[in-house]
């Protein structure tokens, strides 16, 4: 299949077009069989191919890879929001909500919302997206919300130490997460994560969430973690030290959090909308991206910090609120995330990857930021 008439491409391959960190090529054309990139270039020198669809000026970028977020869930919190944008500051303590109606929720039930959620992203442009369990938080729950996560990615993220249950006995806690529910989590699960926030009473601190992390590194899971969101915290040193592929939200940084993660391989993940949901001060993007920090950005979307599903609204939000360029934000939603995820077959568009693609509704990646709200991006279907 030749797609052809792409205004402008983003390829992330420096390599290609403009030599850029986007490696842009104007009036391009790519061609691709089995899921994969097959071909590359000017439209002028495209290979013959069984059929051709025409883009008509469109621009093409990678598909978004939203690294994080908490799809399964069943229920909203729309009222806690409004309280939140009255002043009611957000600490967590809103997630046993979510909880009570997640066990509620029958299979089929969370199935469906499931499908709908990614079928949402998928409509946006979204064509990998990152799914955490910790909404369950029993062993049969946790176990449940990977299996139906698994159904619809491969990169599932066991997350029971999001936060100790109501009434639950804090280290009794910690020992069921690591003992009986990694042992029944772990085949349905890419990836381990943490809720470390010590001023959240009900997240874990340092000596905790080394614990989980350590236990669920040994059970052949990567490192993921949720750290500094609502305070400076042990979360990003934490991370580094674990050789975690990503530490995510970094609201709130000491200069030796971001020289840890500037001489480390973990990655930064910026989660704009928690800030825009929770009114809550940005992250300070430029601060990392100079000291050279890698930096993704994805959406949470969660029911009670994030509800949004949308990559152009983060990418946007990271424009319009963090000082990052448009090129550094579309970046960041594609490429970055997927070394967010420790991934090289998507986020750029190259013979061999996967032919995960976005067209927009405009003649290049500016109006992604430009044009906030509108639905111009979607998913390519090849
Ligand atoms: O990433 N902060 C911790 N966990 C989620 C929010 C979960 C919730 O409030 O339901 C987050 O923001
Ligand atoms: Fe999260």
């Amino acid at each position: 299949m030749l797609f052809t008439g792409i205004g402008e491409l983003v390829t992330n391959d420096p390599a290609v077009g403009d030599g850029s960190m986007l490696g842009i090529v104007r009036d391009a054309a790519v061609v691709v069989g089995d899921g994969r990139v097959l071909w590359v270039g000017p439209a002028l020198g495209a290979p013959d191919a069984d059929s051709r669809i025409d883009l008509g000026g469109r621009a093409v970028v990678p598909g978004f890879v939203d690294c994080h977020s908490h799809l399964v869930f069943a229920g909203d919190r729309a009222a806690e929001f409004a309280a939140r944008m009255a002043g009611t500051p957000y600490d967590g303590g809103g997630i046993a909500t979510t909880v009570a109606a997640t066990r509620a929720a029958s299979d089929a039930g969370l199935r469906g919302l499931l499908a709908r959620r990614v079928a949402e992203m998928r409509a946006q442009g979204t064509t990998t997206v990152e799914i955490k369990s910790g909404y369950g938080l029993t062993v049969d729950d946790e176990r449940r919300a990977l299996r139906l996560a698994g159904e619809v990615t491969a990169e599932t993220t066991f997350l029971g130490a999001h936060v100790v249950p109501a009434g639950a006995d804090r280290d009794a806690y910690v020992r069921l997460v690591v003992g009986p529910m990694l042992a029944a989590c772990a085949p349905h699960a890419r990836w381990i994560d943490v809720f470390c926030e010590p001023a959240s009473p009900h997240a874990f601190d340092a000596d905790e969430a080394r614990v989980v992390l350590e236990a669920g590194r040994a059970a052949g899971l990567g490192v993921r973690v949720h750290g500094n969101q609502l305070a400076a915290g042990p979360g990003v040193a934490l991370a580094v030290e674990l050789g975690a592929a990503s530490v995510d939200h970094c609201t709130h940084l000491t200069g030796a959090d971001v020289e840890a993660l500037a001489g480390s391989d973990t990655v930064a993940t910026l989660l704009p909308g928690v800030e825009f949901c929770t009114r809550s001060p940005y992250p300070d993007a430029r601060r990392l991206l100079s000291a050279g920090v890698t930096v993704a950005l994805a959406t949470d979307c969660n029911p009670g910090t994030n509800c949004s599903s949308s990559m152009p609204l983060m990418i946007a939000l990271a424009v319009r609120e963090m000082g990052m360029t448009p090129a550094e934000a579309l970046w960041a939603a594609t490429a970055g995330a997927a070394r967010a995820l420790r991934r090289s077959d998507i986020g750029v568009v190259a013979p061999g990857c996967r032919a995960d693609l976005a067209v927009l509704d405009a003649p290049g990646h500016l109006h992604l930021a430009y044009r906030p709200g509108v639905p111009i991006a979607a998913a390519l279907e090849v």
